[in-house]
């Protein structure tokens, strides 16, 4: 970033913070927005800290709003609605953000605002995730997921009427505004509004951003130490893993909802081809356990979306279009690959598929499929 010093006929408008910060949210939610709209479970975690970074340059602009340099000051561009009428009549020409760029700017925070906290609210309730999952069911989670998406269209909207506003103001009044965004420094001419100068409190900006990260991080360490409600059961009956894992996985019981498991259970002479039969005692244990502890018992995605609905027989996870959907990009040479052997052997990309968490940020192809 050029920091030109202003001439005689120049006022330097953007601090360095401020243009920092305006740069550097224009990365973070293109990086965001990018990275959303291809809702792929592997750039899931860019997307979050793209959309945490955003969020978190917002707070620290708005303690700049109130701690910065002449322009960056709240005081200095929040209009009134004499302002923004005085501005569409053609009155003087403002240094600083005029009456609508302001109300862009406001805008724009109150969006990346509200974009983090629903998508920390998603985050929460379908990936049991962050520090929203010990307070977020499943059906909270997917309805704010429509939210989300809205406001992402929203700031993609504004981000486009921002560029053309900045293109028209660049015209309309002969100075690069986009340029000014980089060096700092606009002309100053007769006739524009001018702005009492304010002097900049870094120190005290630095100290509110520090107790803010601070009380967020301690929010954030406390709610994640809390249980999450709605896991699936975590550990494996003993009966239940040493009858059930001979030819594949132990499946979760939450993969499947308790009437397919007692339809599996009555049909073990033949279990897809198989004999997987065990003893009446055994399997009693082994149905009262399953079906204790199935879809219905759990508030993940995978339960919702994919175990809930599986009524018919053969109840194979493998068989149904969402498992399908989900894994559709993946080649049949990696499924073959003997260090995955089938589709239905989750566990060798899904490290915590024995919990039945499958979590988006725990999947990796084990790398003898990767050359
Ligand atoms: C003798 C080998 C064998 C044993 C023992 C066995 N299974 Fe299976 N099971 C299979 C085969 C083969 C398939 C179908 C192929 C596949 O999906 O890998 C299968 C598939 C399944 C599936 C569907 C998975 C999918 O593809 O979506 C479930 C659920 C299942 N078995 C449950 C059980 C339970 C419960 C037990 C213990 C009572 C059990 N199995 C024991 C061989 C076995
Ligand atoms: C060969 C590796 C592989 C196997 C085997 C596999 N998966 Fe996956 N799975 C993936 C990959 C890769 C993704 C991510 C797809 C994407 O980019 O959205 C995924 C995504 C998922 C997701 C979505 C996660 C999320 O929230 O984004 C679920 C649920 C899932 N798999 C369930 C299963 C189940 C159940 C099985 C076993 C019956 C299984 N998978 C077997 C590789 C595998």
């Amino acid at each position: 970033m050029t920091t030109a010093t202003p001439t005689a006929s120049q006022t330097r408008v953007w601090d360095l913070f401020v243009r920092v910060f305006h740069w550097s949210l224009v990365l973070s939610v293109v990086l965001a927005a990018a990275s959303g709209f291809l809702l792929e479970s592997r750039i899931l975690l860019l997307h979050i800290s793209a959309g945490l970074a955003a969020a978190a340059l917002i707070v620290a602009r708005i303690v700049w709003g109130f701690t910065g340099t002449t322009y960056a000051r709240f005081a200095e561009f929040v209009p009134a609605p004499a302002d923004i009428r005085g501005h569409l009549a053609g009155g003087s020409r403002h240094l600083g953000h005029n009456p609508l760029g302001a109300l862009m700017v406001l805008a724009l925070i109150v969006l990346v605002l509200a974009l983090a906290v629903t998508g920390l609210v998603v985050l929460g309730g379908v990936d049991k995730s962050g520090p929203m999952a010990p307070w977020v069911s499943y059906a909270l989670g997917s309805g704010v997921l429509g939210l989300h998406e809205a406001l992402a269209f929203g700031i993609l909207a504004l981000a486009a009427l921002h560029f053309a506003g900045v293109v028209f103001e660049s015209r309309r009044s002969q100075e690069n505004l986009a340029r000014a965004m980089v060096t700092g420094v606009k002309e100053r001419r007769p006739g524009d509004h001018i702005a009492p100068a304010r002097r900049a409190h870094p120190a005290l900006a630095v100290a509110a951003i520090a107790v803010l990260a601070a009380g967020g991080w301690a929010v954030t360490a406390s709610q994640a130490a809390r249980p999450v409600p709605g896991l699936p059961v975590a550990t494996l009956d003993a009966t239940y893993k040493a009858a059930c894992s001979e030819c594949h996985i132990a499946y979760n019981p939450s993969l499947l909802p308790a009437a397919a498991w007692l339809g599996i259970m009555a049909g073990l002479k033949d279990h897809f081809g198989e004999n997987a039969t065990v003893s009446a005692a055994e399997a009693e244990t082994i149905t009262a356990w399953l079906t204790a502890n199935a879809a219905e018992t759990a508030d993940t995605k995978l339960a919702h979306r994919l175990a809930l609905r599986i009524t018919e027989p053969p109840f194979a996870i493998t068989e149904q279009r969402y498992w399908k959907r989900l894994h559709t990009e993946i080649p049949d040479a990696v499924f073959a690959n003997r260090a995955v052997g089938a589709q239905s052997n989750c566990a060798a990309c899904h490290a915590d598929a024995e919990q039945g968490r499958f979590s988006p940020f725990a999947i990796d192809l084990p790398k003898e499929t990767l050359k």
